[in-house]
């Protein structure tokens, strides 16, 4: 998290926490990437330099994060942290295509259609979305927790939530649409898979229901916020900094808080929603540390 400087709080040191997530994150995706010999070549080095190029980890981190808020072991959600990093690298290779956002640089490398051609990258995508299911189904342990763990993470990324919010963000219908719109749309294709990150954490940590519901409060509004960041950046960013293009929503037509409300009014909304984030942690205590400093950090990121 250096681009947005240390956060710390207390004793707590989100800058230490996330590099240290970051090496353990980035050691378990690249063992779960070597394959064997039946993967051509062209195929696992497509998957491979999108996944392990330099990405946050930020979902990795919230279900490792909502395990220990919830008194779990951090290493038995491991693969679940690496589930969903595969989903999500697989939305970006998706989101970047011609047919979809048609962007040439993501995580500060040329895109992996760019890198490797369109079929390639397709297929790239394709095998880490059907990964993610199956480090769940064989690494989670009970078989009926890795059972509802597939089950969560299938409707998150599915045609209700993560699909059908990237199907919404494509049709021009919306592209003027109100602010419920824009705010469903930022729901699915992004807040799902924030909330189902926690929820993964909370499943393998066997969270209690008012554990579960504070860490839902929560996640529902830290999803939104990241968006609402995700476009501020969009308008104001720095290319560099962010390793993708900047200014390319309002060109495109895409529907967006600031492009509805105004920077000004974004900013603000994104800062209530996190005050609201925080307070909704307090049934987790001191337990919670790490996820009320992620908020802040999701509300001050420069990429
Ligand atoms: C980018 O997500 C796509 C959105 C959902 C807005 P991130 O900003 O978390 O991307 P990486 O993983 O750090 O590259
Ligand atoms: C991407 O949203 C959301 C998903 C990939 C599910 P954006 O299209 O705004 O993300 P960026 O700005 O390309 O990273
Ligand atoms: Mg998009
Ligand atoms: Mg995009
Ligand atoms: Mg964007």
């Amino acid at each position: 998290m250096a681009a947005s400087g240390t956060v710390e709080s207390g004793s707590f040191s989100l800058e230490s926490y996330s590099h240290d997530v970051r090496t353990r994150v980035d050691r378990a995706l690249a063992e779960y990437t070597a394959f064997g010999s039946g993967c051509p070549d062209h195929l696992r080095e497509a998957i491979r330099y999108s996944l392990l190029a330099p990405g946050k980890r930020l979902r990795p981190m919230l279900v490792l994060m909502a395990a220990e808020a919830c008194r779990g072991n951090r290493d038995a959600a491991m693969p679940a942290a690496c589930a969903v990093e595969m989903i999500h690298t697989y939305s970006l290779i998706h989101d970047d295509l011609p047919a979809m956002d048609d962007d040439d640089l993501r995580r500060g490398r040329p895109t992996c259609h760019k890198a490797f051609g369109e079929g390639t990258a397709i297929l790239a995508g394709d095998a880490l979305l059907t990964l993610a299911f199956e480090v769940l189904a064989r690494d989670i342990h009970p078989p009926a927790v890795a059972a509802e763990c597939c089950r969560v993470l299938a409707q998150a990324a599915g045609a209700t939530e993560l699909v059908g919010g990237q199907a919404d963000d494509l049709n021009e219908q919306f592209s003027s649409g109100q602010l419920e719109t824009l705010e469903s749309i930022h729901r699915r294709k992004t807040g799902a898979m924030f909330l189902v990150s926690l929820r993964l954490g909370a499943l393998v940590a066997g969270a209690g229901a008012a554990e579960r519901t504070a860490l839902d409060d929560y996640g529902a509004r830290l999803g939104l916020v990241f968006q609402i960041t995700d476009d501020l950046l969009d308008v104001r960013g720095d290319a560099a900094a962010m390793g993708k293009r900047a200014g390319k929503d309002s060109g495109r037509g895409k529907l967006t808080f600031p492009g509805i409300l105004g920077v000004e009014e974004s900013v603000r909304r994104a800062e209530r929603l996190v005050t609201e984030a925080r307070a909704a942690l307090e049934p987790l205590g001191p337990h919670a540390e790490a996820l009320r400093a992620l908020a802040h950090y999701v509300l001050e990121r420069k990429h």
